[in-house]
C-alpha cells in the first residue's frame, strides 16, 4: 500500500488548475447508456472511481477509448447487469440503473451497501423508479427491475438526493411522457448532467431549481460534453493555500458555484479575489472561527467539511461544525486530534477549538475528502506527517501531490 510523506510548513504559492468534476463525469459516463452511437465527453478527470465506472460500463459492452477526451460507443449492450463486486467499490455505479431501464426494459444492479460515511441507501430512486411504472423488486442483495415502457409521472422526492435526481432524470429522457421532479436536488453537477443529455436531444428544463420537467423523447442522439471543473477539489486547493499562510491561484475554478464555501472562507478571513474561472486566496494566521451546516446546494457542501475542519483547527477560537447530510462523516476527527487539533465530537456537531500549530503525525485515510483533510492539516503541521490508505485520495482527486508540489509543497508518495 502507499503513503504521502508531507513535511509541513511550507507556505504555498502560486497558480494552479482544478481539474474536471468526478462527480459530474460519472454521471455524464452513465447517461451514455441511453443510446446507440459514438458519444464524446471532455475534460475527465483520471481517476479510480472513473476507472471504475468504465469497467463497470465495459463490462456491460460498452466500448471505450481515450482518457481525458473520452469515447464510448454504447451501441451493443451485452448485458443489464451491474455485478456487486463493481457497485460496492463505488456508489455512484447505482446511477446505471435509470439508464438501462429506460433503454432495454430491464436491469438488475447490486445495491451499494453502506460505507464508511453512513447508510446511504437508494429507497427514494427505487420509489420515484416504481412510479414510472417499473416493477421492482430485491432480491439476494440485488435490484431487479423491470417496465415495458417507463412512463413520465410527477415525483415528489422526501429529500433532494443528488444521485437520484441524476437516475430518474436520465430515465425520464426515455420515458412516455413528461417526468416532473420536485424537490430536486439542485447541484451545479445536476445541471451539467442535464446540458450533457440535451446535447443529446434530451428535453428538459428547471435543472438547478427544486423543480426538473424532463419530457420524454423516442430515441436520443449521442452526447457531445465538456464536463464541468470540480468545485470541491477547486475549494481543497484553496484551502491548501490559505492552511499554510500562502498565497495560492486556482484557475479552472467553477467561483459561480461556490458561493457557500467562498462566502465561509472570507468568513475565516481568507482574502480572496474572483473573477469568471479564477480564484485567488491569500490567508494569514489571524484566523477567525465560525459556524457551518453542511446542507443541499447551494448550502455549504459536505464534501467540504472535512477539508474546513482542519482549516479551523487553526482559527483563534471555538468554532461549530454540524453535518445534515451524512450520519457518519467525522471520522476524520479523531486523526486530526493525532495531530495535535483540539475537537470534540457531539452527536451531529464538531466543535473545533483552535491550536497555535499543528504537530506531523502518522495518520489513517478513511474515506476521500477525509484523505484530503488529512493532507492539509499535514501541510500547515510541524514536522513530518505521514497519510496511509492513501486509495480513498485517488478515488477522487487527480494528480493532488504533484499540484501541491508544484505550489510549493514537501510531499512525495511512497510504498508503506
Ligand atoms: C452525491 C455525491 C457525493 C456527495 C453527496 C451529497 C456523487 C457521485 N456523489 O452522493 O459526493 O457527498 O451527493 O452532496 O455525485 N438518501 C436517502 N435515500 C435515497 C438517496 C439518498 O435517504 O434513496 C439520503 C442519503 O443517505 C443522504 C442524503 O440523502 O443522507 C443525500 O444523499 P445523495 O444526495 O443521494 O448523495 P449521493 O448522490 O450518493
Amino acid at each position: 500500500m502507499e503513503c504521502i510523506v508531507i513535511n509541513g510548513g511550507r507556505p504555498l504559492q502560486g497558480l494552479v488548475a482544478a481539474s474536471g468534476a468526478k462527480n459530474s463525469a460519472l454521471a455524464v459516463m452513465a447517461a451514455t447508456l441511453l443510446c446507440s452511437g459514438e458519444h464524446r465527453i471532455s475534460g475527465v478527470p483520471e481517476l479510480c472511481d472513473i476507472s471504475t465506472m468504465k469497467r463497470l460500463l465495459e463490462h456491460l459492452g460498452v466500448r471505450i477509448t481515450g482518457s481525458a477526451d473520452l469515447r464510448l460507443d454504447a451501441t451493443h449492450i451485452d448485458i443489464v447487469d451491474a455485478p456487486y463486486e463493481l457497485v460496492k467499490t463505488m456508489r455512484a455505479s447505482f446511477l446505471v440503473l435509470g439508464p438501462l431501464l429506460a433503454r432495454f426494459g430491464n436491469a438488475r444492479v447490486s445495491l451499494p451497501g453502506g460505507c464508511a460515511i453512513g447508510l446511504r441507501p437508494v429507497d427514494i430512486h427505487i420509489k420515484a423508479l416504481e412510479a414510472m411504472g417499473a416493477h421492482i423488486s430485491i432480491e439476494n442483495g440485488y435490484v431487479n427491475a423491470f417496465c415495458e415502457r417507463m412512463r413520465g409521472a410527477r415525483i415528489l422526492f422526501d429529500m433532494p438526493t443528488v444521485g437520484g435526481t441524476e437516475n430518474i432524470m436520465m430515465a425520464a429522457c426515455l420515458a412516455d411522457g413528461v417526468t416532473v421532479i420536485e424537490n430536486a436536488a439542485r447541484e451545479p453537477e445536476i445541471i451539467d448532467l442535464a446540458a450533457a443529455l440535451r446535447s443529446a436531444g434530451a428535453l428538459i428544463t428547471g435543472d438547478g431549481t427544486g423543480t426538473i420537467t424532463i419530457e420524454g423523447v423516442r430515441q436520443l442522439a449521442p452526447i457531445v460534453h465538456t464536463v464541468m471543473p470540480d468545485r470541491i477539489e477547486a475549494g481543497t486547493l484553496l484551502i491548501a493555500g490559505a492552511i499554510t499562510e500562502g498565497d495560492v491561484t486556482v484557475e479552472n475554478c467553477p467561483v459561480a458555484y461556490m458561493g457557500a464555501t467562498l462566502e465561509k472562507l472570507r468568513d475565516i478571513g481568507c482574502i480572496i479575489d474572483e473573477s469568471e474561472n479564477c480564484a485567488r486566496i491569500r490567508a494569514d494566521r489571524g484566523l477567525k472561527p465560525v459556524e457551518v451546516t453542511t446542507s443541499p446546494y447551494p448550502g455549504f457542501p459536505t464534501d467540504m467539511q472535512a477539508q474546513l475542519m482542519s482549516l479551523l483547527t487553526l482559527a483563534g477560537g471555538t468554532s461549530l461544525i454540524r453535518e445534515t447530510i451524512f450520519e457518519n462523516r467525522f471520522i476524520h476527527v479523531a486523526e486530526l486530534d493525532r495531530m495535535g487539533a483540539r475537537i470534540r465530537v457531539e452527536r451531529d456537531c464538531a466543535v473545533v477549538t483552535g491550536v497555535e500549530q499543528l504537530e506531523g503525525a502518522r495518520v489513517m485515510a478513511s474515506d476521500l475528502r477525509a484523505s484530503a483533510s488529512l493532507i492539509l492539516a499535514g501541510l500547515a503541521a510541524r514536522g513530518t506527517t505521514v497519510v496511509s490508505r492513501i486509495y480513498h485520495l485517488d478515488r477522487g482527486y487527480e494528480a493532488l501531490e504533484e499540484k501541491l508540489r508544484r505550489l510549493g509543497a514537501d510531499i512525495r508518495r511512497e510504498q508503506e
